[in-house]
């Protein structure tokens, strides 16, 4: 499978077109909408968020809610276009009100962008570097995530820091927390921690400045054999870390006991293989965090990613006014405070892109019946060779 998205964070809207989906597969416009509707909530997002109200149009690749096996093209509209038609118009003259935008942030895309491309206006570049466009990778995430999840994966993320504060939830019970997260403003099951982490972000609005954290990944059912240990871009483990890398802000990602494994002694950190007569063969713990060799083991899948601070802020840190080359504060524009749980909804989205392109790699055919044959012949072997003692 494969991918292209376009659109600016101001311009009228943002289109994905996914090439290479099974055909037969059912899909409903409703569950994309509830995952945009996920990335747009949490608590400290800025203004913009109150204008948008993302909703997805498939505009081919679907036919009665089954994928037909053309490209599937997906179209989310920017409501705020109205307010940008004359400033971002694709034609005629520049308007005297379209300034330049000619003090890079410290911290977001602006300066590095703006030399690699030669735009004096940094707005060219703040308009495709900007997060709006992880609103197609959810909606493209979304319809790989229903493919999995015909096959038994499920998905689940939590907020775990938020600057300073921790939450004291292990991600190995996130699953039975769904509601309390999925409710929570700040993706938190932690009441106590949450609390704590509201009033973080209050201080910072107050003083014009930003946060990140920290959020993390549990992904259960994905079938051992994903991935592989032959070759280095084919280990899932670094495809996934990767995708996880490429969203705005994310500065660190772990795996399963990450950057912990490193202090402790190897009988500390290896997860021991068992073996009964009622589970087969099994692991007594999941600290590889469900990869070993670059290739899914069986195991839950565990990430931890972790986001910088928001780099516009409202009492801006010393930067260049490029038209003049004097010393001026950064830009300020409309900006979130902390996006951290809208990230870690993000971050469902591209593990489970990563996740169908190896399942459809593995399993692949072109239409979901034969995606189905393959996969049970597969799972039947799996479950032969993992009985204990062997029949
Ligand atoms: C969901 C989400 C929302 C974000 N919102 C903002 C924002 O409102 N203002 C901002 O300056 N950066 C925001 N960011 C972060 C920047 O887009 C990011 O820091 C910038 O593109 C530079 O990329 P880098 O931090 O990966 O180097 C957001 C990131 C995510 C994932």
């Amino acid at each position: 499978m494969r991918y292209l998205s376009s659109g600016e964070s101001h311009g009228p809207c943002l289109t994905g077109i996914i090439e290479g989906l099974p055909a037969n597969l059912e899909l409903h416009k409703t569950d994309i909408d509830r995952h945009l509707a996920r990335r747009q909530h949490g608590y400290g997002r800025g203004a913009r968020m109150a204008i948008e109200h993302d909703r997805v149009d498939i505009l081919s690749g679907l036919l009665f809610n089954r994928t037909t096996g053309n490209p599937l093209t997906l179209q989310v509209k920017n409501r705020d276009w109205d307010n940008w038609q004359k400033l971002m118009a694709p034609e005629g003259e520049r308007p005297p009100e379209a300034l330049p935008l000619t003090r890079p942030r410290p911290g977001h895309a602006d300066l590095a962008g703006g030399l690699k491309y030669n735009h004096d206006d940094l707005r060219m570049v703040l308009e495709r570097s900007s997060a709006r466009e992880t609103v197609m990778r959810v909606a493209v995430g979304s319809v790989a995530r229903m493919l999995l999840e015909r096959f038994g994966c499920k998905f689940y993320s939590h907020v775990v820091r938020i600057g300073p504060v921790l939450s004291a939830v292990k991600v190995t019970e996130i699953a039975g927390l769904t509601r309390e997260i999925e409710t929570s403003p700040l993706r938190c099951a932690d009441l106590k921690a949450e609390a704590a982490m509201l009033k973080e972000i209050d201080q910072a609005r107050r003083e014009g400045d930003t946060l990140g954290g920290v959020f993390e990944l549990y992904i259960t059912g994905v079938p051992p054999g994903l991935g592989s240990h032959v070759h280095w871009d084919r280990r899932l483990d670094g495809r996934v870390a990767g995708a996880l890398m490429s969203i705005q802000g994310i500065k660190g990602v772990e795996t399963g006991a990450g950057f912990a494994a490193a202090s402790l002694r190897g009988s500390e950190v290896h997860d021991p293989v068992t073996c009964s007569l009622s589970e087969g063969i099994g692991r007594a713990s999941n600290r590889a965090g469900g990869f070993e060799g670059g290739i899914t083991n069986g195991q839950p899948l565990i990430f931890r990613a972790a986001m910088k601070p928001i780099p516009t802020l409202l009492n801006p840190l010393p930067s260049v006014d490029l038209k003049t080359a004097t010393p001026a504060a950064g830009a300020v524009e409309r900006s979130d405070i902390c996006a951290v749980p809208s990230a870690a909804v993000v971050a469902e989205a591209v593990i489970a892109w990563e996740l169908a392109d190896a399942f459809l790699e593995k399993f692949g055919g072109d239409y979901l019946e034969e995606v189905e044959a393959a996969y049970k012949f597969y799972m039947e072997t799996v479950s032969k060779r993992m009985r204990w003692p062997a029949p």
